[in-house]
């Protein structure tokens, strides 16, 4: 039996600019998709997830084929059926293995699509696992590469590199296009999640923005801006320690400017004023908006109980940088 486990992520700045060949800083977070998985001794793959917020469901395929009856939307299994098929093809094409059978079960703390990266996790947890499980460990540069062409193949050719690059390695993250790297010599930044458990149709949002930036020069100006704070907010974090206000001051410009863009929300407002208010150093919404999470810099308990208490909001959470990445748990 092989266990790995991978995080979520949030992006600190950047997200929609990085659409423009803006940079973007996504970081990953201590929430995490734990993936066990056990080889069989015939052909099949086996799926246990009791614990995706999916309800619990159970599928098995390959073999004789045959999908037992679920009681969950079968969109959401058909979605977590293609991340796993395709991770699970990566796992066998790495051992070169191509007719291992696999029990695999996923529990994941990460809301499913809600910004954070929940498929890019169980993506990377689960061909890290399986392919030890299969006899064969990935450098981390192979298993990012191979979880990234996963999502790129389900979520038809529109997966960036951020959030598998940023599951598999950890820590803050500078992606430009697909120049990903680290950004190293950060190991802490005290991040608190809020959730208004809902998501928004990132498709929609960025062909939104596109449509802004085709009709009016300030939208063009507007990405470049982000641009900018983003490469200021690089040069904070590369220094010594990294100055939590100052951050959260690009925090604060780079939700205003995201506004500007037409892609927040009210609820995401609400949270995003609501933890400014709490104290916080900065608050943004993150990922592509719409609806789903803001991501607020505070290192007191008062964001977090504010959130609590914010109508609108469903659940709010301390998310610590993570910076191991993929953790190879047993
Ligand atoms: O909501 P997420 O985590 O899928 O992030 C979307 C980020 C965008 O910049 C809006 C789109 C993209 O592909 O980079």
């Amino acid at each position: 039996m092989t266990v790995s486990s991978a995080p979520g992520k949030v992006y600190l700045f950047g997200e929609h600019a990085v659409v423009y060949g803006e940079p973007a800083v996504p970081c990953a977070i201590e929430r995490r998709a734990r993936v066990t998985v056990e080889r069989r001794d015939d052909d099949r793959v086996r799926v246990n997830a009791d614990d995706l917020t999916l309800d619990g469901f159970t599928v098995a395929w390959g073999g004789e084929g045959g999908v037992p009856e679920l009681d969950v939307p079968s969109n959401l299994v058909e979605a977590a059926m293609g991340y796993l098929d395709g991770a699970v093809e990566q796992a066998r094409d790495a051992a070169d293995a191509p007719a291992a059978g696999l029990d695999i079960t996923i529990e994941s703390a990460i809301p499913l699509g809600a910004g954070l990266g929940s498929s890019a996790a169980v993506v990377v947890a689960a061909i890290d696992a399986a392919a030890r499980e299969l006899g064969t460990e990935l450098d981390r540069e192979d298993l990012a590469d191979r979880a990234f062409r996963v999502e790129h193949e389900v979520q038809d050719g529109e997966a960036s590199r951020a959030d598998t690059f940023c599951s598999t390695m950890g820590g803050a993250v500078r992606v430009r296009g697909d120049d990903c790297r680290r950004v190293e010599g950060v190991d802490n930044l005290p991040f608190i999640v809020g959730y208004d458990g809902g998501a928004g149709d990132t498709g929609e949002l960025v062909a939104r923005v596109r449509a802004l930036r085709d009709e009016h020069r300030f939208a063009t100006d507007t990405v470049e801006a982000i641009g900018d704070l983003v490469r200021e907010g690089e040069t904070l974090l590369r220094g010594s320690e990294a100055p939590l206000d100052e951050l959260g001051d690009l925090m604060d410009f780079n939700h205003g400017l995201l506004s500007a863009l037409g892609v927040s929300a009210r609820s995401l407002d609400a949270m995003v004023w609501a933890a400014r208010e709490s104290g916080a150093y900065g608050a943004k919404l993150t990922g592509a908006g719409g609806g789903g999470c803001i991501v607020a810099l505070d290192d007191t308990e008062g964001a977090k109980t504010a959130l609590d208490y914010t109508p609108g909001c469903e659940e709010a959470f301390r998310a610590e940088l993570d910076t191991d990445g993929v953790r190879r748990e047993s």
